[in-house]
């Protein structure tokens, strides 16, 4: 059976399904969504200052009534913000906007510039109790080995792309090495993979389970002991997504959606030199 939670290596527990708040731009909507996301049933929220919509998301989580000890907030801090003074204020200014005195989680959003500063620094806010469990995020084996190696606090989490295209055999070898959980984002290939959905072999899974291929996708995600993390503005398609632990996939259909796998990244090529170059033009929003 699939578990609700995962526990992280701090003890923490974290909901093993939560909701994505990327590109929900405008005000009203970001806070009717993630306040029905909320009402619908989701626990965790996944929020980060690059996506500008902290402070609706905070206005959402407010609107919901849901005590704060039932929600799991997760921020990030960019990469432009990671010096050390920059970190801590990044992760003030999202307690403020989300309106909370402590994150559950908050991630390195990418692997560049000054990590190691920015690692310590969340070290030090973990340490003081504002952020219950740090971790990172399109981080690649050999940069996730090394920051382990060379400091004090093992990341709880690397949030990396995953679906059933891109399903990230390799590194999540070293990430259960390490003891790093792994988290989804995209698990739909945010909606601009969708062939993904059209293939024969999800699909003929998905009618002998009477399950979508959308929940066919984080089931499996489930079943690897992957945590998800799915955006939708539709209360139905959230409704569904969360409604994915009443089947189990057996054995064989498990392999049948691992042959999906293309071994890469759909999204974002977070190690490819091209995005180091172009990463500081994209749009921060302060
Ligand atoms: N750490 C990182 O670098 C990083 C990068 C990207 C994303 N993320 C996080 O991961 C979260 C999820 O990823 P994502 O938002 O990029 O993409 P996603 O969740 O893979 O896909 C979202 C798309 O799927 C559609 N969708 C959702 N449920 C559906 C359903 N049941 N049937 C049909 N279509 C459905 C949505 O449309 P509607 O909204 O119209 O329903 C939207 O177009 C983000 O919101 C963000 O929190 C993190």
């Amino acid at each position: 059976m699939v578990k609700k939670t995962i526990t992280l290596n701090n003890g923490v527990e974290m909901p093993m399904i939560g909701f994505g708040t990327y590109q929900i731009t405008d005000p009203e909507v970001c806070a009717e969504t993630v306040c029905n996301a909320i009402n619908v049933g989701y626990h965790l929220i996944d929020a980060a200052p690059a996506y500008g919509n902290e402070l609706y998301v905070g206005e959402g989580i407010k609107r919901s009534g849901i005590k704060r000890e039932d929600l799991f907030v997760t921020s990030k801090v960019w990469f432009t913000q990671f010096e050390p003074e920059q970190v801590r204020k990044s992760v003030m200014t999202s307690l403020e906007r989300l309106g909370l005195d402590y994150l559950d989680l908050v991630l390195l959003h990418w692997p560049f510039g000054n990590v190691y500063g920015a690692w310590r620094t969340l070290e030090e806010l973990y340490a003081e109790g504002k952020i219950r469990a740090i971790g990172v995020s399109n981080f690649a084996a050999s940069q996730l080995v090394d920051l382990i190696t060379y400091n004090k606090v093992v990341p709880a989490v690397n949030q990396i792309e995953t679906n059933l295209l891109c399903q990230q055999f390799d590194l999540r070898k070293w990430m259960d090495k390490y003891g790093v959980a792994h988290q989804a984002y995209a698990p739909f290939g945010q909606g601009i993979a969708n062939e993904m959905f059209s293939d024969p072999r999800v699909i003929e899974v998905a009618e002998k389970y009477g399950k979508s291929t959308r929940q066919v996708a984080l089931r499996y995600m489930l079943q690897r002991g992957i945590g998800v993390v799915p955006k939708s503005n539709h209360v139905e398609r959230m409704k569904a997504n969360l409604d994915i632990f009443d089947f189990e996939l057996s054995d064989e259909d498990m392999e049948k959606l691992h042959s999906m796998d293309r071994g890469q990244n759909l999204i974002f090529h977070s190690q490819a030199p091209e995005t180091v170059e172009i990463a500081t033009t994209w749009p921060y929003y302060d």
